[in-house]
């Protein structure tokens, strides 16, 4: 599956108005299908490693309502699925509003269809408007629910059943599924998460837990802990993280739209909303990265910067592989505009430094 480079890459976002970023610049994202499509193709041409939606439900207000339009990532795996050859087409599935028995036949669909590729991103909600929508309330222990989510995933796609499952969110009977998954015994599994509880899960169900980090000089620290966590229960886990990137040929220039899209043009209305949210009921990035750092949340999401030439940007990465991550997911502000410039300044300097075949 995915763990064919030293370093991984993917393309993060790109399913929602926006991507990461959440400015008003005319050029920003607008996840168009047949923008996608082609950033898919492009992409998968190129050697990314894996496509990895974000799942939303509701915008963030302010004047573009960023992510008010995302397309659901269950089937926009499907649909992409004859489209590529060779990625893995990431679903990120929130456990509480997905069945288990849903979620596992869909999975089971994408890699039969992919010949092999599906992957799965669990999210356990962080968002009460849209726990709203579904007529639930987000509680403070969403991974209690996550876990036997998990369970009865993983059991169908194991070829266990009928079956049944009593547990405290779910109390099943007669559980089984058919076709299995063409990945035995299920296909990768991430987690995203930051908090300790957020590990713990990741530890006990993902291959990779998917995390931000605030420094790279930090980022060992936490690296170090998610692994410790994953030794305990004896599995090894590894460590993905995502960055937002501006490429451009001098280190000036780079800087100056950077500080256009995150500063003077940031949709500053829906910056103030989604970081009071996301600080209300995540513990996704650490307390500092609000305060410090809200360009990051305007140009990213809050995760990790890689703006400058392509010499730069290599360094970065080279760093972020050298601190332990298993390899980074990223996103721009018009990915179909600046993906080729990445792929072709990027890509060779990191197959020069060891990190891409
Ligand atoms: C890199 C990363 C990507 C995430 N992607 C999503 C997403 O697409 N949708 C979502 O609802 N939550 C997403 N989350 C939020 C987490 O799933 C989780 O709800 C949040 O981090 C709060 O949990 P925590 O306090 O355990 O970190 C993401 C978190 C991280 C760190």
């Amino acid at each position: 599956m995915i763990d064919t480079q030293p370093f991984q890459l993917g393309l993060f976002g790109a399913n929602a108005d926006g991507g990461l970023a959440v400015t008003t610049v005319p050029e920003r994202w607008r996840a168009a299908w047949p923008d996608l499509l082609a950033l898919a193709r492009l992409a998968d041409g190129a050697g990314l490693d894996f496509f990895l939606p974000l799942a939303r439900w509701k915008g963030f207000g302010g004047t573009t309502n960023a992510r008010h339009h995302s397309f659901e990532t269950l089937t926009m795996a499907a649909a992409l699925a004859t489209a590529t050859e060779r990625m893995t087409l990431f679903a990120t599935v929130h456990a509480p509003f997905v069945h288990p028995v849903q979620a596992a036949k869909a999975i089971a669909t994408i890699d039969h269809a992919s010949g092999g590729r599906a992957g799965l991103n669990i999210v356990c909600g962080w968002n009460a408007p849209e726990f709203a929508m579904f007529g639930m309330e987000r509680t403070d222990q969403p991974y209690a629910l996550g876990h036997e989510w998990y369970e009865v995933f993983s059991r169908i796609l194991a070829g266990e059943g009928p079956f049944d499952f009593d547990g405290a969110y779910y109390k099943l009977r007669g559980v089984e599924g058919a076709p299995l998954s063409l990945q035995r015994p299920r296909p990768t599994v991430l987690s995203a998460a930051f908090s300790p509880a957020g590990r713990d899960f990741a530890a006990r169900t993902s291959d990779h837990i998917f995390t931000t980090f605030v420094e790279i000089a930090d980022a060992a620290a936490t690296i170090a802990d998610v692994k410790a966590r994953g030794e305990a229960v004896g599995r090894p886990l590894g460590v993905f993280t995502a960055c937002h990137v501006v490429c451009r040929a001098s280190q000036d220039e780079a800087e100056e739209y950077y500080d256009r899209i995150a500063v003077r043009e940031a949709d500053k209305g829906a910056v103030e909303h989604y970081m009071a949210m996301k600080q209300a009921t995540s513990g996704s990035h650490d307390p500092s990265a609000y305060t410090l750092h809200a360009k990051r949340f305007a140009a990213g999401a809050g995760t990790y910067p890689l703006v400058g030439t392509p010499e730069h940007i290599a360094a970065e990465l080279v760093r972020i592989h050298q601190a332990g991550f298993g390899g980074t997911a990223i996103s721009f502000v018009n990915y179909l505009d600046e993906l080729p410039g990445f792929i072709n300044g990027v890509l060779p300097l990191l197959a020069d430094a060891g990190i891409r075949q």
